[in-house]
């Protein structure tokens, strides 16, 4: 959100963000990463570390907790936004079964941010500039010991059209109809994405850059 308010309005606004990112089953393409990472990893490794930056309701982790306890995976997961308000809409939807860890953090300056084995963010790139993108990639690159992986709205007409035609039949925050249609138009096609990962030292045989329908493209990096 780019205007100023509530906490209580954040927090509707956050809440359907995540009913956004259920409805066109964005969390697919993250999760099926994150099973390749984890099958590749060898039997008896030391809990994956995964840190979701520009976390907001937290939605990505919880959903990442409840498929690692399903799986028999162990997990330490910290989610980091920039927003103070986020960070605590994100603690209180957390029942006290799940750990963890919510911290305020800014993805340009990684203060306390620690090691992770893998990065991830979901709708976070599009709020920032091309140079912060580059170093936000260059960071994770250095981080991540496993891998990153970045699930953001992919800038095409069908999702434009798409979001708009949705929010006209639903109830969704109207701070979250008007900033969708912004938001798709800030995000990345493909060659942009290439040329950031090239300024950040990524070759492009490192990365894979893929559409998922109907509205995102993912940036993912395996080591
Ligand atoms: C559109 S919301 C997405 C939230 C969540 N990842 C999701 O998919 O539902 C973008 C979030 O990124 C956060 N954010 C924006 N710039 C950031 C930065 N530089 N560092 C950390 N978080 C940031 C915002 O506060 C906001 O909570």
């Amino acid at each position: 959100m780019d205007q100023p308010c509530s906490y209580e309005e954040l927090r509707a606004c956050l809440h359907d963000i995540a009913r956004v990112n259920r409805l066109t089953f964005a969390h697919r393409p993250t999760l099926s990463w994150l099973r390749e990472v984890v099958a590749a990893r060898p039997a008896g490794a030391a809990p994956l570390r995964v840190v979701d930056v520009g976390c907001g309701y937290g939605d990505t982790l919880r959903m990442v907790d409840a498929w690692a306890a399903k799986q028999g995976v162990t997990v330490e997961l910290t989610g980091i936004d920039l927003n103070e308000d986020a960070i605590r809409a994100a603690r209180e939807a957390t029942p006290a079964t799940q750990r963890i860890e919510w911290v305020v953090g800014d993805a340009l300056s990684q203060d306390g941010m620690g090691d992770a084995d893998v990065i991830m963010c979901t709708l976070l790139t599009h709020h920032l500039d091309d140079a912060q993108v580059v170093r936000f990639v260059r960071w994770m690159e250095e981080t991540a010991q496993c891998g990153w992986f970045i699930n953001d709205l992919h800038r095409q007409a069908v999702p434009y059209h798409l979001f708009r035609l949705l929010a006209r039949f639903t109830r969704w925050h109207r701070f979250v109809k008007h900033d969708g249609p912004v938001s798709i138009r800030r995000s990345f096609v493909a060659e942009e994405w290439k040329s950031f990962c090239a300024s950040a030292g990524v070759g492009s045989g490192a990365v894979s850059i893929r559409e998922y329908r109907p509205a995102r493209l993912c940036v993912c990096r395996t080591k």
